[in-house]
């Protein structure tokens, strides 16, 4: 996999970068909305690419092989032809989401058995499975399979976890090189870094895992209810372990202003369910602040959803309109909350790459923390 740094904050740890898949040239830093289920919620694929300009996307591999499952994915051609994607994706490996919405679940050296959270029936989750699925689904970038523990954790706990994680990444390793890939395109393996909240387990787990020479490396483990303070701690002192070569992502964060700090201390990747399911409950990210668009206050607001307008669809409908659509009920407001917050998500990281480029990058992201933040 090609990764391609092409400029260095001189005073924080920024980057911005190229990395290259078969499915197009992914700029860095890079949001990727997430489609756990082969669809970003509300967001036409045609959207998605020519008004959000996204050039990567999630999918998740638990909620895939429960529907459709594998096979008909397979039969598609794999998760690009089925869903009519011709750029870039990740799957996440299934572990993460076992743990959040799987009823019972056992955890054992082996993997992990659960109910799922549709008709209930009994699976097993191994290291193997994982990316046996993952190669069904053909993803251009893969999640090692991994145990994501909750917030707080006793040390001894977090350890075991930790440690189980690493075991079940010389499986996936193991696994991945045993058979070519399914669709003829390379498919890159990202292991991920665990340890909770010690630092000394998240020293020892990026250590471990920088070993492993993967083509990129994935945090955590984390906003997963810690203070957002310890959050940062905890990414700052993986990704000053975590080679410089290579890219960084991290797993599930967050807020507008957590994704600017984490590019600060060098974080190249993000996904984060938060601009689609805000939108979907009426709350707009802007570059102004945070807007709860069905708030009565709006009720006679006819400027646009965002001043300044940064995808086609904020120019197109007044903040009035969308209250209207919310108060009623109506489809078409969730859809245009949802496009507007990932277009906004997608406008903040390409500024965060050009402040970067020029220099300017510290003093921007200071300011801009505070805008995005402020409640309108
Ligand atoms: N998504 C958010 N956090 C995590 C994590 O710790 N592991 C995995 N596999 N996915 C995540």
């Amino acid at each position: 996999m090609r990764f391609v740094i092409e400029a260095i904050d001189n005073i924080t740890n920024a980057r911005v970068a190229t990395l290259e898949t078969e499915h197009g040239r992914i700029h860095t830093p890079i949001f990727m909305p997430v489609g756990t289920l082969a669809n970003i919620k509300g967001v036409h694929q045609h959207e998605l690419a020519n008004d959000i300009n996204a050039e990567i996307i999630l999918g998740n591999t638990y909620h895939l092989f429960l529907r459709p499952g594998v096979t008909t994915i397979e039969k598609a051609g794999g998760l690009h032809h089925f869903m009519n994607w011709n750029r870039a994706i990740l799957t996440d490996s299934g572990g993460y989401q076992v743990y959040s919405l799987s009823k019972s679940r056992k955890i054992t050296e082996e993997g992990v058995t659960f109910k799922n959270h549709i008709n209930g029936d009994r699976h097993l989750l191994t290291p193997e499975v994982a990316i046996d699925l993952q190669r069904s689904i053909g993803a251009d970038i893969i999640m090692a399979f991994d145990e994501c523990i909750p917030y707080p954790c006793e040390y001894d706990y977090s350890s075991r976890a930790m440690r189980l994680t690493h075991h079940w990444l010389e499986r996936c390793i193991k696994k991945k090189n045993s058979k070519p890939p399914l669709y003829g395109y390379q498919q890159y393996l990202f292991p991920i870094v665990q340890g909770g909240t010690y630092s000394d387990l998240r020293a020892q787990s990026a250590r471990y895992i920088t070993e492993k020479d993967c083509h990129g490396n994935a945090i955590g483990g984390l906003s997963v209810g810690e203070p957002a303070e310890l959050m940062y701690e905890m990414t700052e002192s993986v990704c000053n372990i975590l080679p410089k070569s290579k890219p960084r992502y991290l797993m599930g964060v967050g807020t507008p202003a957590n994704i600017l700090e984490c590019i600060a201390l060098g974080v190249d990747m993000f996904d984060c369910v938060m601009p689609t399911r805000n939108a979907r409950n009426g709350m707009l990210f802007t570059s102004q602040g945070i807007v709860n668009i069905k708030n009565k206050k709006w009720a006679n607001d006819f400027s646009q959803i965002d001043e300044n307008g940064v995808t086609v669809i904020d120019r197109q409908y007044s903040k009035a309109y969308l209250r209207h659509l919310f108060v009623a009920n109506e489809m078409l407001g969730k859809q245009i909350a949802s496009i507007h917050n990932l277009g906004f998500y997608l406008w903040l990281v390409r500024q965060a790459r050009k402040q970067i480029i020029q220099g300017t990058f510290g003093k921007w992201k200071n300011q801009m923390v505070k805008k995005v933040s402020q409640r309108l």
